[in-house]
């Protein structure tokens, strides 16, 4: 007790020294930047050789070990733990405080004091160990090197923080392709650094079956392994003994491992094993390419039920965590509209459709794993055919499955595909290793926000956090995982831990080129950034266009033409955001030593007829695909062939038709409009183009076709721009472009519907 009080006294004292010295902060450059108050001052601390580190109890030898090893493992520092009732004199210590009791620290928070000594104060065991990582922080960058120094000074600062999210997730597929036990050891360590608490291990899929199962033997001796098209053999497992190894190693860095056992989809690898768990019964084989397959578990028989439950069984004693996710997204209906034991089912359980079969089955699962005290996730399509009652939803396909369970009382995780796939690109494809698609850059990680603005207050607490996703269907190598992941889960963990005002894209950014600093030193193979400048054209109060050209890198030098300028090193650098009110191509690129540094962006704008008059469509783009809003199609800007630059607008499955009305009778010479076509990405071009003139807005009159020819490639990416001749007065224009109804035979997704996508409707 005596002890506890001194502490505390030492501590009080150390927080109200700092409360009152100047905002100093610049030099602390912890990521996730602290949530509550972050101070330094001039003068500094010595760690030397005469450091220790100082428990209060046991309760603190655990992080104190942690720390110790750190210290002895990149420095020469020994930093020797003794018990504080042992201590004769207090020197340039680290004291480790953990007090349950304290009101004033969160859970998961902690309070740093770095004065004559560093006093460290959390709640739990949980909270100490974050303060190591920040305390780890404060060191420089160097303590990281080859070079084992005796000595480091860090600054005087006070430091108090707590997390905003609870869930502070990333996923890692060891599916497509098998990472080592080691290789996720580094993973997790590279989590802790960050504070990220919620491993999502994905590890059953069509590709592998990749955990021991002892009662299923042939999971592994079959389902792990797959032919891969050169015949050669691939594939891996992790036995019960290595799991084990792995979450104990992650409690050790306060992370939860979170399994994912996948169905009814994705589980060709357990059908090819054990085919009798199918409807067809038929031969199976662990594929060896990337998609979603018609084959999935047979609800309609009970042996289905008695398998999944006896590898839940043996799954469950493996991970301490609170949740199980079972996967339950892209499940094709297709075998149990046809399979006589999937449709009595339907009928014995009075059942609507497959969509409720899915249901029936997750909900089967859940109450399962409820008896034996676990929760489940499921990704978002198990809200269709109606929502397990108490599974937490895992929105994937945007965030409005998270909005739906939020609404309806569900917990949440967000994982929108848009910011939080890091198998995305995230940078220009030209300069990035082969990914899956998508663009999202660490800027466009960085301004995310778990929260929708959709939701009230109270909805807004089922949001758990938000998780990070690495697919590895593209990413074959550690190497290539690290490059994806880093730095973009260090943006994410700051949106998940620091307070949203707090949050600060320039200051993170640069405090980031220090933690590149650690990497390089770590061997982590981060990706250096995206050297793309962003043209950015926003309407000002006068009407004139307001263009800022940014880059996600800082204190680069951006250069920008007009027009036929050239682009080169006597062009303008640009400084502040300039206007325009004409047509005009803009050019810019970042420079580096007289250089282009990748290459230069585009933006055309074109003042034409149609723009800012009054366009409407038949039926809306897609929520995910609407571009800048309803006006895109006539805003002057054309699209790149980034589909979703913002400057193109997406719909499914149906055509577009678009009245414009230009206000006054208007002489029209032609209308040229892009669409792009992008097989691999469901993206066709449409199959005609037709174009309607109208005097009344009501009777209509069509004055030309164009029907284009469509390529045949699956991996090819084009625009197509048309021109199309009108030769007529009139005040509205009407654009039909019918999209192609189903994809055609040579495509991978034959028979579904495709994505039809345009930019500018430009009237000349
Ligand atoms: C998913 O990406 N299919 C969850
Ligand atoms: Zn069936």
């Amino acid at each position: 007790m005596r002890i506890r009080s001194t502490l505390l006294i030492t501590l009080i004292a150390i927080s109200g020294l700092f409360f009152s010295c100047e905002n100093k902060s610049m030099h602390i450059k912890i990521i996730p930047s602290p949530s509550g108050r972050l101070y330094s001052k001039p003068g500094s601390f010595k760690i030397d050789e005469n450091t220790r580190i100082v428990i209060n109890s046991e309760e603190e030898r655990a992080v104190a070990e942690y720390l110790s090893n750190q210290f002895k493992k990149y420095s020469s520092l020994q930093a020797d733990i003794i018990k504080f009732s042992e201590l004769k004199k207090l020197k340039n210590d680290i004291v480790l405080y953990i007090d349950p009791q304290n009101k004033r620290i969160k859970k998961e928070g902690y309070i740093i004091g770095v004065d004559k000594a560093i006093n460290i104060k959390a709640k739990d065991n949980t909270g100490c160990f974050y303060a190591i990582q920040s305390l780890l922080q404060l060191l420089p960058p160097d303590f990281y090197s080859e070079n084992k120094a005796d000595e480091y000074i860090i600054p005087l600062a006070f430091i108090s923080d707590n997390p905003r999210f609870k869930y502070r997730g990333m996923h890692l597929d060891v599916c497509r392709h098998f990472f080592s036990v080691d290789f996720i050891k580094r993973y997790l360590d590279m989590m802790a650094m960050y504070k990220m608490n919620r491993f999502h291990w994905h590890l059953t899929e069509d590709q592998g079956w990749r955990i021991e199962i002892k009662k299923y033997p042939k999971l592994t001796d079959i389902g792990a392994w797959r032919i891969e098209k050169d015949g050669t053999k691939y594939g891996g497992y992790y036995t019960q003994e290595q799991i084990k190894e792995i979450v104990d190693y992650a409690s050790k860095l306060n992370i939860t491992v979170i399994p994912e056992i996948e169905l009814p989809g994705h589980s060709l690898a357990a059908l090819a094993a054990y085919p009798e768990l199918s409807c067809n019964d038929g031969t199976y084989k662990v594929e060896n390419n990337w998609g979603i397959f018609p084959d999935v578990y047979c609800p309609g028989k009970e042996s289905t039920f008695v398998f999944l439950q006896n590898v839940l069984d043996e799954i469950t004693p493996l991970f301490p965590s609170e949740y199980i996710h079972i996967g339950g997204d892209e499940c094709p209906k297709t075998r149990w509209k046809k399979c006589p034991k999937c449709q009595k089912r339907i009928k014995d359980e009075k059942l609507k459709n497959e969509e409720e079969l899915q249901s029936y089955f997750i909900q089967r699962i859940e109450r399962y794993l409820n008896n034996k005290g676990k929760q489940i996730i499921g990704w978002d399509e198990i809200l269709e055919g109606g929502l397990a009652p108490n599974a937490t939803v895992m929105s994937w396909r945007g965030i409005s499955g998270g909005i739906e369970a939020a609404e309806s009382g569900h917990n949440v995780i967000m994982t929108p595909n848009s910011h939080c796939y890091f198998d995305h690109y995230q940078g220009d494809p030209e300069f990035h290793p082969k990914a899956i698609g998508g663009y999202t850059t660490l800027k466009k990680v960085y301004d995310y926000e778990p929260i929708p603005t959709k939701l009230s207050e109270s909805e807004g607490k089922f949001i758990l956090g938000a998780q990070g996703n690495v697919w590895t269907e593209y990413i074959h190598t550690p190497e290539h995982v690290e490059y994806m992941m880093m730095p973009r889960m260090v943006a994410l963990s700051e949106i998940l831990w620091t307070r949203k005002k707090r949050r600060n894209y320039k200051k993170f950014r640069k405090n980031l080129k220090d933690h590149f600093i650690k990497f390089d030193h770590l061997g982590i193979n981060y990706c250096k950034g995206s050297y793309k400048v962003d043209i950015i054209a926003e309407k000002d109060s006068t009407d004139n266009i307001l263009v800022t050209l940014e880059s996600e890198i800082p204190d680069v030098e951006i250069r920008y033409s007009l027009n036929n300028e050239q682009l080169d090193t006597s062009a303008n650098i640009y400084s502040k955001p300039f206007t325009i009110n004409e047509s005009v191509l803009i050019k810019a690129a970042i420079f580096e030593n007289n250089a282009i540094k990748e290459k230069c962006s585009e933006l055309e704008y074109t003042k034409h007829k149609g723009v800012d008059k009054k366009i409407s469509f038949k039926e809306k783009a897609e929520h995910n695909y609407s571009g800048k809003g309803l006006n895109n199609a006539i805003d002057g800007f054309k699209g790149s062939k980034i589909y979703k630059d913002g400057y193109w607008q997406g719909f499914y499955n149906k055509d577009i038709v678009a009245v414009i009305d230009l206000e006054k009778t208007t002489k029209v010479d032609s209308v040229e409009c892009g669409f792009i076509h992008k097989p691999k990405s469901w993206i066709f071009e449409p199959s005609t183009i037709d174009i309607l003139t109208s005097n009344d807005g009501i009777k209509y009159n069509k004055v030309n076709s164009y029907h284009p020819k469509s390529q045949k490639d699956l991996e090819s990416l084009s625009i197509q721009r048309v021109n199309i001749p009108v030769n007529k007065d009139c005040q509205y224009l009407k654009l039909i472009a019918k999209g192609v109804k189903t994809m055609p035979s040579w495509h991978p997704a034959s028979g579904e519907p495709a994505y039809l996508f345009i930019d500018e409707i430009v009237i000349y």
